[in-house]
């Protein structure tokens, strides 16, 4: 082991490794951002697109942003500058940790709406209210500038706090706990949804593919859900690789942490479209407050609601949270490593830089005019946070993930690479078939929807 890996710590063991990068994984990419952008995009199609892109796309980036991390024990631009130094590439690094920002912006403004629904569930504030009623407690929330902004600052002190305590025993500690909390709160919901009259409906639109509504934004949509999910395409496992030791099989833990996570987001599919389309009046294409406007109404409607209600955002803040650590720890990794600072001075940076950007994305639901609507593209409204999750959450992940697959199968090159997956692989063999994907399959996809973007602005969003 090199003595940078024992000064940058490392993770104490392998299923700490596969929970902690699951922990990244799952978060309200899964149970907030999955439903609403299936929803808007019309179910059945958007999830067969986004699976696929999750085999034939997300897996060899993944691994390859594992490999990357491991192989140099660096931060996304440290990896770039390391493997082709006085080049260009690192600017992808460095995009990567302007996402990170970009991200964590509007990320903890809706894990402190969590925050807030776990209060609001508690104490009762949904229960005999109408969809109506339901709808408009949600957008006085939202609209609040001083809870929209209280939360926002809740939940990323929450961040800095676990972040404070490192690697090792801040993010591996609490993903241990948390992560099987979460399934089974959410494999409880699911029972629940699902055995709701008219639960069919839901089902029918989430699992069959309704090809002709598939549009191309929506295939873009998908692919971009895809990293967003996976957290690729900005670094983070490429930092959280870093961390990793070189007895560890990167196949098998790339395989675990894509299962664990589309399996989540399944989960959160079927816990929330099967109800939904049970209540009238509500529809699927309400977007970023999709599942905070529809859920309260589906508690009500069951028994012991209340505590489900209230279980399930304690889930969901637990799943950001994890989440977030990990967005947040990529601009920290790149202080630490690059700029040479304390971890502490690195957190307060990150930690407090994020809130900053966050502040005009938690005031866009309705407390500032102009940040609500700052763009209409094809009659649907775009506010600040609506424009930042489609710029940092989509086309960033997908232009760095181009780079991540670029890099890997045409500098740093399809042998270096197999190289460093035979570490802890005894026995690997699919060499040729990993260097196609990486080296072919993935980047001529990802390329060949960005210059269908060109061609077809509209597409855009
Ligand atoms: N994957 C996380 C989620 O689903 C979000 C994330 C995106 C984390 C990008 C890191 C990097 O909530």
């Amino acid at each position: 082991m090199d003595s940078g890996a024992q000064n940058r710590g490392q993770w104490g063991s392998k299923l700490g490794f596969i929970l902690a990068a699951a922990g990244s994984a799952i978060g309200l990419g899964n149970i907030w951002r999955f439903p609403a952008t299936a929803g808007q995009n019309g179910g059945g199609a958007f999830v067969a697109v986004y699976l696929a892109s999750i085999v034939i796309i997300c897996f060899a980036v993944m691994i390859a942003e594992l490999a990357l991390g491991r192989n140099t024990q660096r931060n996304p631009v440290g990896v770039y500058k390391k493997l082709a130094p006085g080049s260009s590439w690192k600017y992808f690094g460095v995009l990567g940790v302007l996402t990170g920002w970009g991200i964590s912006s509007f990320y903890s403004v809706v894990a402190g709406w969590t925050l807030g629904y776990i209060y609001k569930t508690a104490t009762g504030a949904f229960s005999n209210a109408s969809p109506q009623q339901i709808s408009q407690i949600f957008g006085d929330f939202v609209s609040n500038p001083v809870s929209a902004i209280g939360f926002h600052a809740a939940f990323m002190v929450i961040t800095m706090l676990i972040l404070f305590g490192g690697v090792k025993s801040g993010i591996e500690r609490w993903s241990k706990i948390l992560m099987p909390v979460l399934l089974v709160i959410l494999i409880l919901l699911v029972i629940r949804s699902v055995t709701l009259p008219g639960a069919e409906k839901g089902l029918a639109f989430l699992l069959q593919p309704k090809w002709d509504e598939l549009t191309g934004r929506g295939v873009l949509a998908a692919v971009g859900q895809a990293f967003f999910s996976l957290s690729l395409g900005m670094g983070t496992m490429i930092t959280y690789g870093s961390y990793l030791s070189r007895k560890e099989n990167l196949f098998e833990s790339a395989a675990w942490v894509c299962t664990l996570d589309t399996l989540i987001a399944l989960l959160a599919g079927l816990a929330i479209f099967p109800a939904l389309f049970t209540i009238p009046g509500l529809e699927p294409t309400i977007g970023a407050g999709l599942i905070f406007v529809v859920l309260p109404n589906i508690f009500n409607k069951i028994f012991l609601g209340g505590l489900f209600g209230t279980g399930f955002f304690i889930l969901l803040a637990i799943a950001a949270v994890t989440s977030l650590i990990s967005i947040v720890e990529v601009p920290v990794a790149y202080f630490v490593d690059e700029l040479k600072w304390s971890r502490k001075k690195a957190v307060w940076v990150g930690g407090l830089g994020a809130f900053i950007v966050g502040i005009p994305a938690a005031l866009s639901l309705g407390a500032v005019g102009w940040l609500s609507s700052v763009m209409t593209i094809e009659g649907r409204n775009y506010g600040f946070l609506d424009l930042m999750n489609l710029l940092f959450g989509q086309y960033s992940l997908i232009i760095g993930s181009l780079g991540v697959a670029l890099f890997v199968g045409w500098r740093w090159g399809v042998s270096s690479i197999n190289k460093e997956i035979e570490q802890g692989h005894p026995g690997y063999r699919h060499q040729a078939l990993y260097g196609f994907l990486i080296r072919f399959l993935s980047p001529i996809i990802i390329a060949g929807l960005l210059i269908y973007l060109l061609i077809d602005p509209n597409a855009f969003a």
